[in-house]
This record gives C-alpha cells, sequence and structure tokens, in this order.
C-alpha cells in the first residue's frame, strides 16, 4: 500500500488502546510546566536536553528515567492535566477505547496520597467520556522491583475507590521479578473483584508467560514477546484465547528486538493468537497508536485484512461488554468495507 494511504487509512480506524501507562504519556513540554508551576528543578535544562536522554539500551534504563520524570507530579490538578492531555491527543487519532495503566506506588511512595492520584485520572476519564466519546477502564499496575508486602498496602489503598478501579496489573523491572513473587495478591486483588493482567515475557523468559497465566491467572499478557520460544504456550495461548498486547515501538526503542522488521505480530496474528497493538509509553518511544500501527505495518508489509483483525482483536480482548464490543467491532468493519484505497 502506498504510504499517504495508509497513513490516511490508519487515522481512520476505530482504536482501542489496552496498554498504556499514563505516566508514560509525560510530554517534555507538560513536565516543564508542571515542574514550574511546582517549583521543582528538572535534572535536565531543557525540553531538549531531556528528549535527548531518551536513548535505552534495555528496559532499566528507561524505568530510570520514567520514574524521575513522575516525580513532578504532585498535586489532583497535575493528574489531570496528564490524563487529559493524553485523551485529547488520542481522540485525535480516532481512538475511542481506552484501558490505562497507572503506578500507584511511584507516587505513593514520594508521600503523594492514593487519593490524590486516582481523582486527578479518574476526573479526566470521566471528561473524556463524557465530551470526546472515549470509553475507559482504569488498571493499576503493582511495581515487581518491590515487594509483595508493598503491593498488599496498595491493593488495601485501593479499596476505597475500587468503584473507579476494573483491573490490576504488574509491571517495572521484569527480569529477577518473576509473576510468583505476586500469587498471593494477585489472588487477593481478584477476591476484590479486580480483573487481572501482568507484563510478562517484555524481556523475561517464557516460564513468566506460564507464571502469569497458571499461578496469577490473568486474562492477558502485557507484552509476551517471547511466547514464540515455545509451541506449547503458543497453542494455549489460543485455546484460552489469551490476549497479547504487543507494543511494537517500545520492543524497538527498549531493544527487546533489533528492528521493526523482527516484530513478531505478524507471525502471531497468522498462527491464531489474539494479537494487539498498542503504545505502552508513548511519549518516551516516539509515537501513539498510529505510529505504531503505520510503523508496524511498513516494516511487516501488512495489509487492509491484518489492519482490520488488529483493531477488531483489541475490543475483543477489551473488558467492554458483549454489547460494546459487538458495536464496536462492527464499526471498525463498517469502516474497512467501505474505505476506498
Ligand atoms: N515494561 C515494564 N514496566 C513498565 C513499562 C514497560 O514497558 N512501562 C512502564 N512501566
Ligand atoms: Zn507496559
Amino acid at each position: 500500500m502506498e504510504l499517504l494511504k495508509l497513513k490516511e487509512l490508519i487515522q481512520g480506524i476505530p482504536k482501542a488502546e489496552l496498554h498504556l501507562h499514563i505516566e508514560g504519556s509525560f510530554e517534555p513540554e507538560l513536565m516543564f510546566e508542571i515542574a514550574k508551576r511546582n517549583n521543582i528543578k528538572l535534572e535536565y535544562d531543557s525540553v531538549d536536553s531531556l528528549k535527548k536522554a531518551y536513548k535505552f539500551s534495555n528496559l532499566q534504563e528507561f524505568l530510570d528515567i520514567y520514574y524521575i520524570g513522575a516525580q513532578v507530579l504532585l498535586h489532583e490538578q497535575d493528574f489531570y492535566d496528564l490524563t487529559w492531555a493524553y485523551l485529547t491527543k488520542v481522540h485525535s487519532q480516532n481512538v475511542v477505547h481506552v484501558e490505562l495503566f497507572f503506578d500507584p506506588q511511584t507516587h505513593t511512595d514520594r508521600g503523594v496520597d492514593f487519593g490524590v492520584v486516582i481523582n486527578g485520572i479518574y476526573k479526566a476519564l470521566e471528561k473524556g467520556r463524557q465530551e470526546l466519546n472515549i470509553s475507559y477502564k482504569l488498571i493499576m499496575s503493582y511495581l515487581r522491583h518491590l515487594s509483595e508486602e508493598e503491593a498488599f498496602k496498595t491493593l488495601e489503598a485501593s479499596l476505597l475507590y475500587s468503584d473507579w478501579i476494573d483491573g490490576v496489573g504488574l509491571d517495572s523491572s521484569e527480569k529477577g521479578n518473576p509473576p510468583s513473587k505476586f500469587e498471593r495478591v494477585f489472588e487477593a486483588s481478584a477476591k476484590h473483584g479486580y480483573s487481572l493482567v501482568a507484563h510478562a515475557g517484555e524481556e523475561g523468559p517464557v516460564e513468566y508467560i506460564w507464571e502469569a497465566l497458571n499461578l496469577l491467572n490473568v486474562v492477558r499478557i502485557d507484552h509476551g514477546n517471547r511466547c514464540l520460544d515455545d509451541e506449547a504456550l503458543i497453542q494455549e495461548l489460543i485455546e484460552k484465547n489469551i490476549a497479547l498486547t504487543l507494543c511494537p515501538l517500545s520492543n524497538v526503542a527498549l531493544k527487546v528486538i533489533h528492528k521493526m522488521e523482527d516484530h513478531p505480530v505478524l507471525t502471531l496474528l497468522e498462527k491464531g493468537v489474539l494479537a494487539t497493538i498498542h503504545s505502552d509509553d508513548p511519549a518516551y518511544f516516539g509515537g501513539y497508536m498510529n505510529e505504531n500501527y503505520y510503523e508496524t505495518a511498513r516494516a511487516l508489509h501488512l495489509t487492509e485484512n491484518h489492519l482490520r483483525q488488529l483493531a477488531i482483536n483489541a475490543f475483543e480482548a477489551s473488558w467492554l461488554s458483549q454489547a460494546e464490543k459487538d458495536k464496536n467491532i462492527s464499526s471498525v468493519n463498517n469502516y474497512f468495507d467501505s474505505y476506498i484505497g
């Protein structure tokens, strides 16, 4: 497909974002603005010098900078502005549903109250629902480099706001922090009605994906690239209809793959895995949903049908009701059926 046409096609697809860390949507311009009003001095003296630091050779190098950036977030207004900026940005890309992660411990460990964080995020999400027609789910992630005991404290703190929280996830430094470390807190989270997902097989081995499935009982795997190392696991993912929320630009930026041409999404689609494409930390990795679709399609020569399938898979894998899924999938199909390239 001609590249200009490809861009135009992708722009118009109604899309669902299922793997997005709200702290990872923190654009440098907004970061400097909030730092200034909170009287916090960033280690970098300009937007440009900060952006120059966005060169990572692995997940940890990224996380180190990501946690520094989040330190300027102090007040409800800050979390609101961060979330609202993200929603207006993705609205311009025709994203109609978001399931977003936030990392409470990144903030509560600095003395910022859980309520401050979630009130800001929730108010922006509600405004997005009313004014931009973006439906949403909210996922609280436990930081896996911290202890399970700390995760239990976070679960406890979340209960006051459980009506606003749909699920829990597991993120941060993967290697050396297997899903098994969080078995009990995931079980307790499920008892409180939270749905379960976990990052696994991004940098960590295929065993971590098995653990996420068998010990944590997750309904989706975030990333999961490494599943290609294990044919039995692929069969399990297909049989149980477990989605993999893949993040192509993130994978290139964090050297999970060498180049986009090596991305596993096409192989996984062709095997029949419920693979989806998302943006992870768009302010750090060079793009939001459209850019992820575009760069992947270009490198792997995806067809219109592949793109249609990816868009449908994301609604299929979402936590929307069946009626809402059907409605969104129809609008994806209508869009592709009437598209004249
Ligand atoms: N992996 C693990 N933890 C994260 C990520 C990621 O890509 N982004 C934000 N926290
Ligand atoms: Zn992620």
